[in-house]
């Protein structure tokens, strides 16, 4: 029997499953006990009692802000929310079919040599965190408005009332958001905001690890989140909900899917091995969100298929799962649920980026090499 790769190369970890990839202080994952901290505090209470912005800034500045602090902090983002008009007339030349998450990578490319510390080094700690601010500010505006436009409809301009969730929420549709929506919004954004060295957030990290600038590390976390093994997987799970449709036909689904060897979007995860924190309370809030809108069918889909992922495979549901269902609730077009992932995410990503910056170096691993050596160059006439 030939050797696996593990036994043949016991130093290499496919996927660099296990493998410590560097220090932070920004948040914490306890597999064991399903808890994700973000500097301490455990997302939940987060979530529950606390706000996106407050969220962003304990990420941002490393500790929760005063009430004077988080005042100054809102003024800041509503006084950054607007974007260039070169964005927008970026953004109506692409095609109709472009995917929202491809949309916001173009924004985010656009927006760069805009913003005021363009032209500061990577090095420069205290432009970095101005960039976080506006990065954290803009990004709503963009996906919101980058919809309208893939709509046939004018941009709108963001109001400074409107914190973070509202102003998604207003952009998107034209219309002052319910309070409920606004709530689950923006709970899902603070579970969203960061979650350690995840495939988006690491590949932003290497990025500014060469010293190249914020904006860069943004567009390279919003690339690799686009994928459905990523962030891509809430919009892939809401498609196999719908594809599903009701709660009689979710078991047949299911088994046929196990059988067929299917990935089911929405569960498993490479850090959690019993079930995903955020994933706990989003279900929670999205079975609610499901009861009060007198639709309780995903949620009763939902019910099967985690009862036969456990029982069969031992295998979760993340927070991509729950936060697919939430959405469709509140009436938000299934692709822009990734792009809803970069709105909130954008403060991991900046935050990692100055930390990495704050104690550079280049990260460059190795390969093993299987190919062919030493070969005698043929002429270009001898082959
Ligand atoms: N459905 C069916 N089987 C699964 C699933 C799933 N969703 N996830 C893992 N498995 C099985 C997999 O087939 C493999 O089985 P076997 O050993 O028999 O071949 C085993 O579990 C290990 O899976 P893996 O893909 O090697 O595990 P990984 O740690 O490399 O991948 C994952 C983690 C999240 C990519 C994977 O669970 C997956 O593809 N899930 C579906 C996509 C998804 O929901 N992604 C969102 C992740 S969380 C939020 C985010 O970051 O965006």
């Amino acid at each position: 029997m030939s050797a696996t790769i593990t036994e043949k190369y016991p130093n290499y970890s496919p996927g660099l499953e296990g493998v410590i990839a560097g220090i932070s202080t920004i948040s914490e994952i306890d597999s064991d006990r399903s808890s994700l901290q973000y500097r301490g505090y455990d997302v939940h209470d987060l979530a529950e009692y606390g706000s996106y912005e407050e969220t962003a800034y304990l990420l941002i500045h490393g500790k929760l802000p005063t009430k004077s602090e988080l005042d100054e902090f809102r003024k800041l983002l509503a006084a950054e929310r607007e974007v260039p008009e070169a964005v927008y007339t970026a953004l109506k030349a692409l095609p109709k079919e472009t995917h929202p998450m491809d949309a916001i990578r173009t924004a985010f490319s656009v927006l760069a040599p805009f913003d005021p510390d363009y032209e500061k080094p990577a090095t420069d700690d205290a432009a970095n965190v101005r960039k976080a601010v506006r990065i954290v500010a803009k990004a709503g505006t963009m996906v919101a408005n980058g919809h309208r436009i893939r709509n046939g409809l004018e941009p709108l301009k963001p109001k400074p009332e409107h914190n973070t969730a509202q102003n998604f929420l207003y952009l998107m549709t034209g219309e002052e958001p319910p309070a409920k929506t606004v709530q689950v919004m923006d709970a899902s954004l603070t579970l969203y905001a960061e979650h350690g060295f995840n495939a988006s957030t690491f590949a932003c990290r290497v990025t500014v690890a060469t010293l190249s600038d914020l904006y860069s590390g943004i567009v390279t976390g919003i690339g690799t989140l686009r994928g459905p093994l990523h962030g891509g997987a809430n919009e892939e799970a809401m498609k196999m909900l719908l594809e599903i449709d009701t709660p009689d036909k979710a078991q047949a689904w299911i088994d046929d899917a196990l059988e067929g060897k299917k990935k089911i979007m929405g569960f498993g995860h490479r850090e959690y091995k019993k079930r995903d924190s955020r994933a706990i309370y989003l279900t929670k809030v999205a079975k609610e969100l499901g009861v009060e809108k007198g639709d309780t069918r995903f949620g009763d889909i939902a019910d099967i298929l985690e009862k036969t992922m456990e029982e069969r495979k031992n295998i979760h549901p993340n927070v991509d799962f729950p936060a697919a269902y939430a959405y469709y609730l509140l009436g938000i077009p299934t692709d822009l649920y990734t792009p809803i992932f970069v709105i909130a995410r954008v403060a991991g990503w900046s935050t990692h980026a100055i930390e990495q910056l704050r104690n550079n170096r280049l990260i460059r691993p190795k390969c093993i090499y299987e190919g062919d050596a030493n070969l005698k160059y043929v002429p270009l006439e001898d082959r």
